[in-house]
């Protein structure tokens, strides 16, 4: 026999002795990457995975702290699984994720709710911690690191389709924002080893996927060197695209800052780099850009946004809004209003400020928009941007799409659905396509959210 490394491990005795574990994810979708990396980690020590919380011996809660109500309804849930608890003596609860961080003392003192707790770079770690809670300990580990990547592992996807999947490049986020907890929640900013990306993504052409997005905070400040050199994010986007051309590559999130043209130009070298930019603006106001602490002025955003119509002049551009930012004028609101029009946003995720404990706001500033001004203002963003999408959409009508088949319509199962480069959302009749496939659509109708059309040859 062999003892090679890979033999030695599976030898030793596997902790997780054919226990049901139940992932429940909040947040982004980087979180939705790490729970497919933690089940990866986990299924290694023999656990099993369930999607039947009843049957669960560990339910794991991957948690999000972007914004107040995010936490409050995770700590809802925290309370539900008490009922779960009181059925079944032996049931952990773990705690994983951007709240591990910041509130690991309340989470383990508070009515004893939780067992484990560990945070966005102790996933590695997780098999131990699970033993001691066996054992009867309560264990913690949320020592963020400087390195830690995951690059090696293999998530295992959970997606219920096969086509889509997310691939995280880099980790944390050096950004400070002046709102914003991430780089607290989840540390430093790191970029993973190229060569262990490409082979996650031609692993999952192999498999049959369509589609990978790659993700960071900030993927416009993604580097790695080695003696090879240096690679960047636009050559990595490259590098990815260049497996075949049926793969599809999208990415996620790029900073105003650090968008250059250099990424434009590699989308425009490669038809199957997604037409579609997720651009955050956060304010269309100078003076709060400044207070938030991005980095750029709305000038400096409209001239990235030129350079994308100019070199990618079918690209689709979305972006996040936040209403009621600190010291924020009627003026100021007027200034994102205006933004929004000057873009015409295909797509935005809009927020009310909530300010999280620790942050330069917090420390420095009142959170003085009262909360029924910060409605008002959200709510006409909200309804600027849907005639915004549906103003795109409109334009669509008429025009033939080439649509990645993502899985059966919700409302119709002779109808399926998938996207079109831009990213927007197409349902049309099945005939004989399949997910997976790329059919071509001419779009005949639109709401807001969605294009409705039919497969041409
Ligand atoms: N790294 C990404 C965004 C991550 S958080 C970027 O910089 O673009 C996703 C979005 O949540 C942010 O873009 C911002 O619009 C919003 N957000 C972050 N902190 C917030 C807060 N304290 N209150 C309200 N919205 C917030
Ligand atoms: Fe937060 Fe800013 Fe980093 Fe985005 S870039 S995660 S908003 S600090
Ligand atoms: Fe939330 Fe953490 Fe993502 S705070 S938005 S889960 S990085």
């Amino acid at each position: 026999m062999n003892f090679d490394a890979a033999n030695i491990r599976r030898l030793r005795p596997l902790t997780g002795d054919g226990l049901q574990l139940y992932i429940e994810t909040y947040g982004c979708q980087m979180n939705v990457n790490d729970s497919e990396v933690v089940l990866s980690i986990l299924q290694n020590e023999g656990y099993r995975y369930t999607e039947d919380i009843a049957a669960a011996d560990v339910i794991l809660v991957n948690t999000c702290s972007i914004r107040d109500n995010a936490e409050q309804r995770i700590w809802g849930r925290l309370n539900e699984f008490k009922a779960y608890k009181k059925k079944k003596r032996s049931l952990m609860v773990g705690v994983i994720g951007c709240m591990a961080e910041r509130l690991r003392e309340q989470l383990i003192e508070r009515e004893r709710l939780v067992d484990v707790v560990a945070g966005p770079d102790a996933y590695r770690d997780l098999p131990r911690l699970l033993r001691q809670a066996r054992e009867g300990a309560r264990s913690v580990n949320v020592l963020l690191s400087q390195e830690e990547t995951y690059a090696e592992i293999t998530p295992v996807r959970t997606d219920k389709n096969g086509v889509s999947a997310f691939i995280s490049i880099m980790r944390g986020c050096n950004n400070m924002c002046s709102y914003c907890v991430v780089p607290y929640t989840r540390g430093a900013e790191r970029s993973r080893d190229p060569e262990t990306i490409l082979a996650e993504a031609r692993d999952l052409f192999a498999a049959g996927y369509r589609e990978v997005t790659l993700l960071g905070q900030n993927v416009n400040s993604y580097r790695w060197q080695s003696e090879r050199g240096t690679t960047d994010f636009a050559g990595l986007l490259e590098a990815v695209a260049g497996i075949d051309p049926l793969l599809r590559v999208r990415f996620s999130t790029s900073h105003p800052k650090d968008l250059g043209d250099d990424v434009l130009e590699a989308m425009a070298r490669h038809s199957n780099i997604c037409r579609a930019i997720h651009l955050p603006a956060q304010s269309g106001s100078t003076r709060m850009l400044e207070l938030m602490n991005r980095k750029y002025t709305r000038e400096w955003y409209l001239e990235r946004i030129a350079a994308i119509r100019r070199i990618l002049p079918d690209c689709a551009i979305s972006t996040d809004l936040i209403a009621g930012f600190c010291t924020e004028t009627e003026e100021d609101h007027r200034q994102t209003l205006s933004l929004m029009e000057e873009v015409g946003y295909e797509f935005a995720f809009m927020f009310k400020y909530s300010e999280r404990p620790n942050t330069k706001a917090a420390r420095h500033w009142t959170d003085d928009v009262p909360d029924a001004v910060k409605t008002a203002r959200l709510t006409q963003i909200i309804e600027l941007q849907n005639e915004l999408s549906l103003r795109s959409n409109r334009r669509d009508v008429g025009k033939v799409f080439e649509v990645l088949v993502e899985g059966e319509s919700k409302r119709r199962s002779d109808q399926l659905f998938g996207r079109t480069s831009q990213n927007k959302v197409v349902v049309f009749d099945r005939g004989d396509r399949r997910v997976g496939d790329y059919v071509r659509v001419r779009i005949a109708d639109c709401t807001s959210a969605t294009l409705t059309g039919e497969a041409v040859e």
